[in-house]
């Protein structure tokens, strides 16, 4: 009590000026230009903090991604509904912008009508404020006459702080200003809305974009102005957007051109960085909201707060005795009772002091002269203060688009909008002179949006729309791709069949299932040195293996890798054989073997009719092969052939094995239960051990000597020896029709344009070596639709393979961000846009995505062909698999486990990887085979003596 007579007291010396006493009481409310840098560089701080991935969680200022990457460009166009919810009024909106005439020059008209949202909604059940949102717009419907039976793309204007994924959908982080329905917090509230509106029924709205008032405003006046790259709202509440670089947005992928960004700075301080600015009144604002702690800086600055501030420094005042005699009256102790409304009408220009007594009165006070000069003056620094500090922060963002484009001058536009803005007399001139003596080196127009956020909205949407039409488009073409569960048990059904036939019939079947002379994975008894030759997949290699009996781990490899040409791939065969032996020829000189005539096995990765393990009639060339006079032959004789042409080293050819069965032994080598051997490379092939009983040709096909002599190895070798590995070659699946309906037009054309048309069908949905062509099918017609490259078809699209594997791999891996797609794309003489890469790296998922569950339905067939062999309920089995496409992709090991795992439950199917290629396990071949050999060669003796 003490205290109050002793300021009153000091006080009354200064009557003679009233407002003198008021600035004295109000001192900590005026910021003088020092503060306000400081504030300005205290948030320039937290929009980094917001924008960095790594403090975003902890950031009190969200700068949240709103996926709107350019101000409009006049070529918006389309009519419009629009909602409009969260500022003062709620309102439902048509927007129509004429084609050909756009905003610009007139062409757009709005019909709006404001909805009364009752008090209680504001605060009730989330469900029931979006019902009302709903019915509101059925009536506006109703009401303008509008056609229930159309379609109607609709832009949201919600005025809250959303997280957005995209456009089209936004989770809000929490309410604001009055609104605090329940059950809505964390939830996407375009799905919310799209909810009431199918509970409502009875009207066709697509939901195309939601956009905070902030981002609508900017857009509204950027139609206006190019300039426009601010959007702000200084109403009920307040908050700033921005056109950030999207290298600067760590929580969107991309990093070219830019994004606006939704700054909700009205946060600013929720983590203290304001605490000493905050008077008591700021603190008794916040104690009564019913959002404590949250938007501080909102409370110090917009509408809903700005006339409960005046009033509470009122109170405080008139309870010291600086006001009223010290007499208070109880409508001036009530919350609410002086509103941002009287604020403007006290400071009005030349009435400000008269509507000062009369609110006063009204608020059964007896005020005097001097009083209502006071009061006035306290007004004015509450406002004042909430423009000040609405300078800051924009100086804030203007200096760091400042900085971002290294300008040392700026020319912006900012657009505003808010009640606090258009109805305050001094508010925007005040605003502007401030922002201008922060920031003298910048030129800052300041617009007001004088048809709300609507227009903005609609311009958003316009965008949206033309690319959701892309994107349904690009949908549509990539639909083939995408097979059902159904289309792959076909697919199994069909391989399955496929195997059944190859092994009955001897001749053309689509699957030809190839005997391989194999007869048993390897059983660590293997020893030896051992040369391996490995032709077919992406290289020819050359390998020298030693086992050392017993000890698997002990195996020693040297190897040498050698390209063959491609005017060698598809030349004379007689050229392809001198080639290998030259290579091979450079590989005995590099390990210093020359003289030894080593035992030989020999990786030969495309269909061979074997009579032996030693002997392979190449049935026909595939992948990238075509060289003459092969086709038909032996390829060991032509390998032995070459080697006496060159007439300087000899070797011991003792076995031809394919790759897949190359890869199986090497696999079984480490893992016993290993009987299947899958290559996803290049080319795509699978090996399995298939019981002897099945292979009903081999008898027909291997003549009487070879029936002989695995009757011969039967007796002389392993008495329980019943199964034989079959080389599928499932890459011919389809050449007999049998794919026909899920094959595109894209495959087609890959098929037509390959070396072997009609051929090997299954193989080129499905491996290496045409999936880069498919996607490049794709991306041509696409483009030529006008989806891509700005439907520019350019010679390198044009061109033939340029989508190795391993740019695909690259393309799609996770960890890549667009810009380096879009460098790799580059790279490949293709010249892309943010929105292309993305389209680019959707087409080689899909196409990968494809592959890898066709290659997985076909593994579900042979591994339930063999459980059902055994007559198993469950069966375990490894596959040994190699081959760049499974090494290299980043999904499509997974996406064929999982394909797997769905079409034959009843096989738990372990896949292990081939660490050194095919070339060890032609070498425990060829160890197997020398062995046989030697074995036989004792039993012909024994029985010709
Ligand atoms: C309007 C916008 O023009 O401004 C609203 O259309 C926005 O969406 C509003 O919220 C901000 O002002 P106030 O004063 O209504 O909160
Ligand atoms: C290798 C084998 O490891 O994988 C080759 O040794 C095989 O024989 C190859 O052809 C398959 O992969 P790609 O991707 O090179 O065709
Ligand atoms: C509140 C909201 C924000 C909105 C602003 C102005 O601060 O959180 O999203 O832009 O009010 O309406
Ligand atoms: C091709 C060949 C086949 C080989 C596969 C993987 O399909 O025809 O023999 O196994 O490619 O390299």
């Amino acid at each position: 009590m003490l205290a109050v007579h002793l300021v009153s007291f000091f006080f009354s010396k200064l009557q003679e000026d009233p407002t003198k006493k008021v600035d004295r009481f109000l001192y900590a409310m005026r910021l003088h230009d020092d503060q306000l840098s400081d504030i300005s560089a205290r948030f320039q701080a937290e929009m980094k903090k917001g924008l960095s991935v790594e403090s975003n969680a902890a950031a009190a200022v969200k700068m949240l991604p709103t996926h709107v990457r350019s101000t409009p460009d006049g070529s918006e166009k389309g009519q419009f509904l629009a909602l409009d919810l969260g500022g003062s009024k709620f309102k439902v909106l048509q927007v129509k912008v004429r084609e050909g005439m756009g905003i610009r020059r007139g062409g757009v008209e709005m019909e709006e009508k404001t909805y009364p949202i009752p008090k209680e909604l504001l605060v009730g059940r989330g469900t029931e404020l979006f019902d009302h949102v709903s019915e509101s717009l059925k009536d506006f419907l109703h009401e303008k006459n509008i056609s229930l039976d159309k379609k109607h793309p609709l832009a949201f204007t919600f005025s809250f702080a959303c997280e957005q994924s995209s456009l089209d959908q936004g989770s809000l982080l929490g309410w604001s200003k009055n609104y605090r329905a329940r059950g809505l917090q964390g939830k996407d509230v375009v799905q919310a809305l799209r909810d009431a509106i199918d509970r409502t029924g009875g009207m066709d709205i697509e939901v195309l974009a939601m956009v905070n008032d902030t981002v609508a405003t900017m857009m509204t006046c950027g139609f206006d102005d190019n300039y426009c790259e601010v959007g702000l709202i200084i109403g009920t509440g307040t908050n700033a957007c921005y056109m950030e670089e999207l290298r600067h947005v760590d929580l969107v992928e991309g990093d070219e051109g830019r994004m606006c960004v939704n700054t909700e700075w009205g946060a600013f301080g929720d983590d203290g960085a304001l605490d000493d600015y905050l008077t008591e009144f700021d603190r008794d604002v916040d104690a009564a909201s019913n959002n404590q702690g949250k938007q501080i800086f909102e409370k110090m600055v917009s509408g809903m707060y700005l006339g409960e501030l005046v009033r509470l420094v009122v109170l405080k005042m008139a309870k010291l005795g600086l006001l009223f005699d010290g007499h208070v009256s109880d409508a001036l102790r009530t919350k609410g009772k002086i509103t941002t409304a009287n604020v403007a009408a006290m400071e009005e220009y030349k009435n400000g002091l008269k509507n000062t007594r009369d609110i006063l009165t009204g608020l059964s006070l007896t005020p005097s002269q001097d009083d209502c000069i006071a009061v006035q003056h306290v007004s004015t620094i509450v406002s004042f203060r909430s423009s000040n500090l609405v300078a800051a922060g924009l100086a804030a963002i203007l200096t760091r688009i400042k900085q971002n484009r290294n300008l040392r001058a700026l020319r912006i536009t900012v657009g505003v909008d808010g009640a606090v803005y258009k109805t305050h007399p001094q508010y925007p001139k005040r605003l502007h002179k401030v922002v201008r003596r922060l920031l003298p080196e910048c030129h800052v127009r300041f617009v007001l949006s004088d048809s709300g956020s609507s227009k903005g909205a609609a311009l958003v949407t316009a965008v949206a729309q033309r690319l959701a039409s892309q994107k349904r488009k690009v949908d549509e073409t990539l639909s083939p791709f995408r097979l059902s569960h159904e289309q792959l048990q076909l697919v199994k059904a069909r391989m399955r069949a496929g195997l059944e036939a190859g092994l009955k019939r001897k001749g053309s079947t689509a699957i030809k299932m190839l005997p391989s002379f194999v007869y048993r994975t390897p059983d660590g008894t293997e020893h030896g040195k051992y040369l391996a030759l490995d032709l077919g997949g992406t290289n020819f290699r050359a390998l020298l293996v030693n086992f050392k009996k017993g000890l698997q781990q002990n195996t020693r490899l040297h190897h040498k890798i050698y390209t063959i040409p491609l005017e060698i791939m598809q030349g004379t065969g007689e050229e392809l054989f001198d080639h290998i032996a030259e290579c091979i020829s450079d590989f005995l000189d590099y390990m210093g073997l020359k003289n030894a005539r080593l035992p030989a096995g020999f990786t030969f990765s495309f269909p061979c009719e074997q009579t032996a393990l030693d002997t392979g009639t190449l049935v026909s060339w595939t992948k990238g092969f075509k060289a003459t006079d092969c086709e038909g032959h032996d390829v060991v004789s032509m390998l032995r052939e070459a080697i006496k042409r060159r007439n300087d080293f000899d070797l011991d050819i003792a076995a031809v094995v394919n790759d897949t069965v190359g890869t199986m032994m090497s696999c079984a080598y480490e893992d016993p239960q290993c009987e299947v051997g899958l290559i996803a490379g290049t080319g795509t092939n699978v090996c399995y051990m298939e019981e002897l009983k099945n292979i009903e040709k081999t008898e027909q096909s291997t003549g009487q000597k070879q029936g002989d002599k695995m009757r011969g190895e039967k007796k002389v070798g392993d008495a329980e020896i019943q199964k034989m590995c079959i080389n599928t070659e499932w890459g011919g699946l389809g050449d007999d029709g049998s794919l026909d309906d899920i094959i595109t037009p894209y495959d087609v054309e890959v098929d037509q344009t390959s070396i072997n048309p009609g051929k090997q069908r299954f193989e080129k949905l499905t491996s290496g070596m045409y999936l880069g062509e498919v996607v490049r099918q794709v991306l041509l017609d696409l483009t030529r639709g006008g989806l891509l490259f700005r439907g520019h078809v350019t010679e390198a699209l044009k061109t033939a393979g340029i989508f190795q594997t391993k740019y695909l791999s690259q393309i799609e891996s996770d960890r890549l961000a667009l810009l380096q797609v879009r460098s790799i794309l580059q790279g490949l003489g293709l010249d892309s846009t943010c929105n292309d890469s993305i389209i680019v790296k959707q087409v080689c998922g899909t196409v990968s995505h494809r592959a890898a569950q066709l290659c997985g339905a076909g593994m579900a067939a042979v591994v339930d062909k063999i459980r059902e062999n055994r007559g198993l309920d469950h069966l375990n089995i490894t596959v040994g698999v190699d081959g760049t496409l499974y090494k290299l992709h980043p999904h499509f090991s997974r996406i064929m486990h999982q394909t797997v795992n769905e079409l034959a439950p009843q096989c738990n199917v372990n896949f292990l990887l081939s660490e050194d290629g095919s070339g060890k396990g032609a070498a425990l071949i060829t160890a197997v085979g020398c062995r046989l050999r030697q074995e036989l060669n004792n039993v012909d003796n024994l029985l010709s003596s």
